[in-house]
């Protein structure tokens, strides 16, 4: 791990193979030595390797199945990941949520088994708008964070919790600087609850970053970095945000 902050790109369901080698021909012309993030590549599964193969990157999974193995057609098991050299694994992301019917009885067996197998989950949280417009951020956040935590005992694993509101992804309003601010505040103290060790929890904002925001954001004092989506597949724009942190 180079230092505290990390930039994740989520390629979400947007790439192909021709997409992704034009990607990487020119990212890689970029002095990627100036970056002093951890740059994470999440593609969908079935690229896992052709971008591995190819690339010396630190590579993530968008989603993993919350059964460990067996019959269950058309799943990805954290065994399968590791074997592909998975590092981390999205999960709880809103998406999968809302179009896939996640709850966080699920996020928590995915939690389980991504911890247990020494893979740092990515954990998603956030509110909806209208979550938000009655003053119910607080109690949204809780209840997602306790479900996960509540039987959590293993306190020296490392783990990243993505903010990400819901009204924010892809639609490209940021939350403001202050917004995330006290957001990430607010999870904070949700988490000090659960007797994890501050130093293995990495919070990071997600939700339309792009080039001309992310500086902004990364100079926020309880920010370690970005969750990024549509902005990630463009090579100059997710090289310019993983510089300013
Ligand atoms: P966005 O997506 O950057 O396109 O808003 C972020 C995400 O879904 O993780």
């Amino acid at each position: 791990m180079k230092n505290r902050t990390f930039c994740v790109a989520n390629w979400k369901m947007y790439m192909n193979k021709k997409s992704i080698s034009d990607f990487f021909k020119e990212y890689n012309t970029y002095n990627l030595n100036k970056n002093n993030s951890n740059v994470i590549f999440c593609p969908s599964n079935i690229h896992l390797e052709y971008i591995s193969k190819n690339n010396n990157i630190l590579l993530g999974s968008q989603n993993v199945s919350h059964f460990k193995n067996g019959a269950y057609t058309g799943q990805t098991s954290i065994e399968m990941l590791k074997n592909q050299n998975v590092s981390y694994c999205i999960i709880g992301h809103s998406e999968r949520r809302e179009f896939c019917n996640e709850d966080n009885w699920k996020i928590k067996l995915k939690f389980d088994l991504i911890i247990n197998s020494n893979i740092i989950p990515i954990l998603c949280i956030g509110e909806k708008l209208k979550d938000r417009q009655n003053g119910k951020v607080k109690n949204i956040l809780e209840k997602q964070l306790h479900d996960i935590f509540i039987n959590f005992k293993d306190n020296n694993k490392k783990f990243i919790i993505a903010y990400e509101p819901v009204w924010s992804i892809g639609s490209g309003k940021t939350a403001n600087v202050n917004t995330i601010f006290e957001t990430h505040n607010i999870i904070k103290s949700i988490i000090k609850k659960y007797s994890l060790k501050n130093e293995n929890i990495y919070l990071l904002y997600g939700g339309s970053v792009n080039e001309k925001n992310a500086k902004s954001i990364s100079e926020i004092d309880n920010v370690d970095g970005f969750l990024v989506g549509s902005a990630s597949i463009k090579p100059l724009s997710f090289y310019k945000i993983s510089l300013t942190l």
